[in-house]
């Protein structure tokens, strides 16, 4: 059985299109609430959240996580970069896990995987302190052997492939190929005794070729879930608004 990890980033985005800068703790019409989504989305299944407070705090906000902490009933996954700041509060948050990403103010989302071995000190000691603290660190990677093998090295308990590469060539010739790197990153993280996940550019159509990746315990899946939900939702949407409009005409 494949674990299905839920990202509700992108939830916080729309929020954040409108009402950036309000008191978003105070009752009003502040939505969408990307922690009730993820209550939502842990009844229908969902075996984990993944949340990811950003430096430049672009969609999730603090108190989401508080407040996600609050309200979780299955693991919270807490996405960063490997700062000092961002250390300190994972250590009070206290998540089953914390994954560490690259982050660049520049781009939409997570464009790359961590580079390990260039920030093996910093690495380091983000793994130690989450390792003494008892939450799992997984490092967000390209599918690259001295990548996994440095995340070993430095007592990561898990690696999250990065399969963005893959996804972005999926209607492509270099599909297979890319593919054929994610199952070599695979095979070679959990020889090195790796828990192996995976995650990015994950959808409908192409899940299920990722799902045949060797060693795959648990994908990371936000962006498609988010949209599916505006699709298959907005009907019900229409219908509701269209009656609270014209209650006469009910
Ligand atoms: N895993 C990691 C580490 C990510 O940074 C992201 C993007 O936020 C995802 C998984 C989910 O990617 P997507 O939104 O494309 O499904």
């Amino acid at each position: 059985m494949i674990l299905l990890g839920v990202n509700i980033d992108h939830c916080a985005t729309v929020r954040q299109a409108r009402y950036r800068g309000y008191d978003q703790t105070a009752p009003g019409p502040v939505e969408p609430d990307p922690v009730a989504l993820a209550v939502l989305a842990e009844q229908a299944g969902a075996d984990g959240i993944t949340i990811h407070l950003r430096e430049d705090r672009r969609h999730i906000q603090e108190h989401d996580v508080w407040r996600l902490k609050e309200a979780s009933k299955t693991r919270i996954n807490l996405e960063m970069a490997c700062t000092p700041a961002m250390i300190a509060f994972a250590l009070k948050v206290n998540p089953h896990s914390v994954c560490i990403v690259p982050e660049s103010r520049e781009e939409i989302s997570t464009e790359g995987g961590l580079d390990v071995l260039g920030q093996r000190d910093r690495v380091q000691a983000c793994v130690e302190a989450m390792n003494a603290a008892g939450i799992v660190t997984s490092l967000f990677i390209d599918p690259d052997r001295a990548q996994i093998e440095m995340s070993a090295q430095l007592g990561a308990p898990w690696v999250e492939l990065h399969t963005g590469a893959w996804a972005n060539v999926w209607h492509t010739a270099e599909r297979a190929a890319e593919f054929a790197r994610l199952v070599a990153g695979a095979e070679s993280a959990h020889e090195a005794g790796l828990v192996v996940n995976a995650g990015h550019g994950i959808n409908y159509a192409n899940v299920a070729e990722i799902r045949m990746l060797p060693h795959v315990r648990e994908l990371n899946i936000g962006h498609s879930l988010i949209s599916r939900a505006l699709s298959t939702g907005i009907a019900e949407a229409v219908q509701t608004m269209r009656s609270l409009m014209n209650p006469k005409n009910l």
